[in-house]
C-alpha cells in the first residue's frame, strides 16, 4: 500500500480527486484497501509526499517525444522475419523486463507473466511443434470429409487458400527450417492465469506491443506471432513442455533480436475505417 507522510502534506487534494477507488482519507493520512495500486496519487504529489508501495519516488523527466517523432517510429516499425545470428545479451532483456512496470493492465491486475526462450534448441522445438500443431489443425479444417461442410456452414473460411498455405507450409518444413520463428534468437511468451473475469489477454497484447516498441528503440527488431500463441492455446503438451504454468494461457508472443534488414520506405496503407458517432 502506498503510504501518506502528513508531516509534508499540503492538502492540495490532488491525489484524492485522482484516485480511481475513492481509497485515500487525507484527514487521517490513510489509503484503505480499495486501493488498486496504480500509483496515481504518488505520481501526481507535487510535495512527494506520498510514497510508492515498492521503491522510491522518483522525477519524471518531461516528455521529449513529438508527435512527429512518433509518426515516424510508428510507420518504421515494421514486422522483423530476418534476425542476424548476434544474441540479445541479457542486459537487453533485462531492459525490456524492467520497462513493464510502466505497462497499463486492467483493474491494475498485472496478471500476465513472461518466459523468455533463448536457448537455441528450444526455440527450434517451440518452431516445430508449433509448426506440427498448424499444419495438423489445417488438416483437420481441409480434411475431404470436413471440408465440403465446412465449406456450406462457414463459407468465409477461405479453406481452399489454407489448403494452398498448408500445401506450402508442409513443402517447406525441413530439418532446421524456421518457418514460425524465423531463427530469432529470443522469443518471448506473454502469459497469464485463465479467469472467468480478467483482461489477461488485453493486458498481455498491450504489454507485448509496449515491448515490441522499447526493442525497437533499442535497436532490435520484434514480430508477432499468432501461431504460436494457437498453438500453446490448442496444445497442452506444448504448454507443459515450456513450463508454461498449469491454468495459464499463452496470450501473445513476439520474436525478438537483432534485425537483418532494414525498413527505409513508408508503406502506403489505408487508414482504418472511422465512424464518427
Ligand atoms: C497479433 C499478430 C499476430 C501475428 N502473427 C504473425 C505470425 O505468426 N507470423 C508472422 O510472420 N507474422 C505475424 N504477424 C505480423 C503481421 O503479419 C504483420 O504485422 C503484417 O504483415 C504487417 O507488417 P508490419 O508489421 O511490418 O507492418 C502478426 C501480427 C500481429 C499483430
Amino acid at each position: 500500500m502506498p503510504t501518506i507522510n502528513l508531516e509534508n502534506c499540503i492538502k492540495c487534494m490532488l491525489c484524492v480527486n485522482d484516485c480511481p477507488s475513492d481509497a485515500i482519507d487525507i484527514e487521517q493520512g490513510t489509503i484503505n484497501d480499495n486501493c488498486i495500486h496504480c500509483g496515481h496519487c504518488v505520481a501526481i504529489c507535487p510535495e512527494s509526499t506520498v510514497f510508492p508501495d515498492e521503491d522510491v519516488i522518483k522525477k519524471l523527466n518531461p516528455n521529449t517525444v513529438l508527435p512527429g517523432d512518433f509518426q515516424n517510429l510508428s510507420a518504421r516499425i515494421r514486422t522483423c522475419r530476418s534476425y542476424m545470428k548476434k544474441e540479445v545479451d541479457e542486459g537487453m532483456l533485462y531492459l525490456l523486463l524492467e520497462n513493464m512496470k510502466h505497462y497499463p493492465s486492467a483493474s491494475n491486475a498485472r496478471p500476465v507473466e513472461i518466459s523468455i526462450i533463448k536457448a537455441k534448441e528450444e526455440i527450434q522445438k517451440l518452431n516445430d511443434s508449433t509448426a506440427r500443431n498448424l499444419i495438423n489443425t489445417i488438416r483437420i479444417f481441409t480434411s475431404p470429409l470436413l471440408m465440403p461442410i465446412l465449406q456450406l456452414l462457414a463459407p468465409k473460411l477461405d479453406l481452399r487458400r489454407l489448403n494452398n498455405y498448408k500445401k506450402q507450409f508442409i513443402a517447406r518444413q525441413v530439418p532446421g527450417s524456421s518457418l514460425v520463428c524465423h531463427h530469432a534468437p529470443v522469443v518471448l511468451l506473454f502469459h497469464a492465469r485463465v479467469t472467468k473475469y480478467s483482461m489477461a489477454a488485453a493486458d498481455a497484447n498491450i504489454w507485448a506491443t509496449y515491448t515490441s516498441i522499447y526493442a525497437n528503440t533499442l535497436g532490435l527488431g520484434t514480430c508477432f506471432n499468432g501461431f504460436i500463441v494457437s498453438a500453446m492455446s490448442r496444445s497442452k503438451a506444448m504448454r507443459k513442455e515450456f513450463r508454461i504454468p498449469d491454468g495459464h494461457q499463452v496470450y501473445a508472443s513476439l520474436l525478438v533480436g537483432h534485425p537483418k534488414v532494414k525498413y527505409i520506405n513508408e508503406a502506403g496503407r489505408a487508414k482504418p475505417k472511422a465512424d464518427l458517432i
